[in-house]
């Protein structure tokens, strides 16, 4: 079902410090810094040949990767997202196996269908999935 990995999303306290690690340190091509209020959460992505990184940053009160920063001060992988080519036959399928999808299918950081399945059914991994 699951087709390539779109993305590593590391959940950062500081994403310009983060930024300039993956530009300056690693080489990396790494884009500006994009506000996603719907999200709860600053996005900068660094493209690499393959697939890409993304940098989480808090944006709110009521940010979605708060609790995993209070518990990774210093950053951490928060997910890794696969493409599918549809979202919502996904999240069916995957709930009638027993698997805790979260919420309902919502327009994601890149405009597309994604949603996220809890990390205790997939090895300790918070996946998103992301309609290709
Ligand atoms: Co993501």
């Amino acid at each position: 079902m699951i087709g390539k990995l779109n993305h590593v999303a590391i959940a950062v306290p500081d994403i310009e410090k983060a930024s300039a690690v993956y530009r300056n340190t690693l080489g990396a091509l790494v884009s500006d810094k994009v506000p996603q209020p719907d999200h709860g959460v600053t996005t900068v992505f660094i493209e690499l040949p393959n697939t890409k990184v993304e940098l989480l940053e808090p944006l709110g009160d009521n940010s979605p990767i708060r609790a995993f920063l209070d518990r990774n001060p210093g950053g951490g992988i928060h997910h890794l997202c696969y493409e599918v080519d549809d979202v919502e036959e996904a999240a069916t399928k995957l709930a009638g196996d027993g698997a805790r999808v979260l919420g309902a299918p919502k327009i994601g950081a890149h405009g597309k269908p994604v949603i996220f399945l809890h990390p205790k059914d997939f090895c300790g991994t918070l996946v998103e999935l992301e309609e290709a």
